[in-house]
């Protein structure tokens, strides 16, 4: 049996149980494609998961390697595979009810797979796809954000934030991001037209009305939301189900998004990043066999961008 180097747990709990082990190697069936894994982002849905928070949602079985953002190599095709051949990059957010991509090799639906952009490294690439994909599907799909629209993104100095910060600006939208003083000239650099300091100010005070919410916070961030938006606006949160009846209260909408995969928009968000309209910040790459460490450093919620493991 052909073994490979991987990061799993045999169950819910702390750092502790993450165990860096040898592990058999997948093998890829129909419609499926045998990545080589260069690099690993790290998202806080992996401690999350590793934590039984999503347990009820995604029924794993273990021992379950962690991990949902990858960058690689194609080392192996399934049957039917038509779009990729070895040897392409690739990168993808990959089925976050199965095994993930904390290992030297990961198997992925050819659907969820995409070309990885040409001008970034496999350590960039890792950190993209997640982050890349939530923020087009809350900005993008649920939000219908347009040109001249005026949009509040909450952490915009995230993993999440700061790629949707890019998008939103992109797309032509005046962007309203708060973030922590440390991160303030991080948001501006990112092209922010108001910074607003969580710690300092309230931002329902001094945030003129926006037609879209990116709540990547919820509790009493979402609550004091709702007065900020436009009549018709709408809150897209990615952290805790917003109520019907508040936004109904407020003559607003609301939507909760869990991201999927999705391989054309991942091309899309490739193309972006070739064309330098978004950049992914990687603030720490740590090697495979220091997840824990990985993991830890994401779960205190104060990054600038995003955590990433070196695998090869
Ligand atoms: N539903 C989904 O599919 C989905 C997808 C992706 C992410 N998420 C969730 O979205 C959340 C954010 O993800 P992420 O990857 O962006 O996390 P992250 O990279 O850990 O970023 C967290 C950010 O939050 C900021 N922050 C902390 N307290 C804040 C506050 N009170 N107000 C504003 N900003 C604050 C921090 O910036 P400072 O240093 O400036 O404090 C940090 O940059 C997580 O809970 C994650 O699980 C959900």
């Amino acid at each position: 049996m052909r073994t490979m180097k991987s990061v799993c747990i045999y169950r819910y709990g702390g750092p502790e149980v993450l165990v860096y082990e040898d592990a058999p190697r997948p093998h890829p069936d129909a419609g499926e494609v045998l990545v080589r894994v260069h690099a690993a982002g790290i998202n806080p849905v992996d401690w999350k998961i590793r934590e039984g928070h999503l347990k009820e949602m995604l029924h794993h079985t273990f021992p379950l390697v962690l991990g949902w953002d990858v960058s690689g190599v194609v080392e192996a095709l399934g049957t039917g595979i038509t779009r990729l051949k070895v040897g392409d990059e690739v990168f993808s957010r990959p089925d976050i009810a199965r095994d993930g991509a904390y290992a030297e090799f990961i198997v992925i639906k050819e659907s969820e797979l995409a070309l990885k952009p040409k001008s970034t490294d496999h350590i960039h690439a890792a950190a993209l796809p997640l982050a890349g994909l939530t923020a087009w599907q809350t900005l993008f799909d649920a939000g219908g954000l347009s040109a001249g629209q005026r949009v509040l993104i909450h952490a915009a100095a995230g993993g999440v934030g700061h790629i949707a910060v890019q998008l939103a600006k992109w797309k032509g939208a005046h962007v309203i991001g708060t973030a922590a003083e440390r991160n303030h000239a991080f948001l501006r650099q990112l092209g922010v037209d108001q910074v607003i300091d969580y710690d300092t100010e309230r931002f329902e005070e001094v945030v003129q009305p926006v037609d879209v919410i990116l709540d990547t916070m919820g509790g009493e961030t979402q609550e004091r939301s709702w007065k900020v938006l436009k009549p018709g606006g709408i809150l897209i949160s990615i952290a805790s189900p917003p109520k019907a009846e508040t936004a109904a209260a407020h003559g607003v909408r609301q939507a909760f998004v869990f991201t999927q995969p999705n391989s054309i928009q991942l091309a899309e968000i490739a193309k972006l990043a070739d064309a330098e309209k978004i950049k992914v910040i990687v603030e720490t790459v740590l090697p495979l066999s220091d997840a824990t460490r990985g993991q830890e450093l994401s779960q205190r919620g104060h990054g600038r961008g995003k955590i990433v493991l070196r695998v090869v």
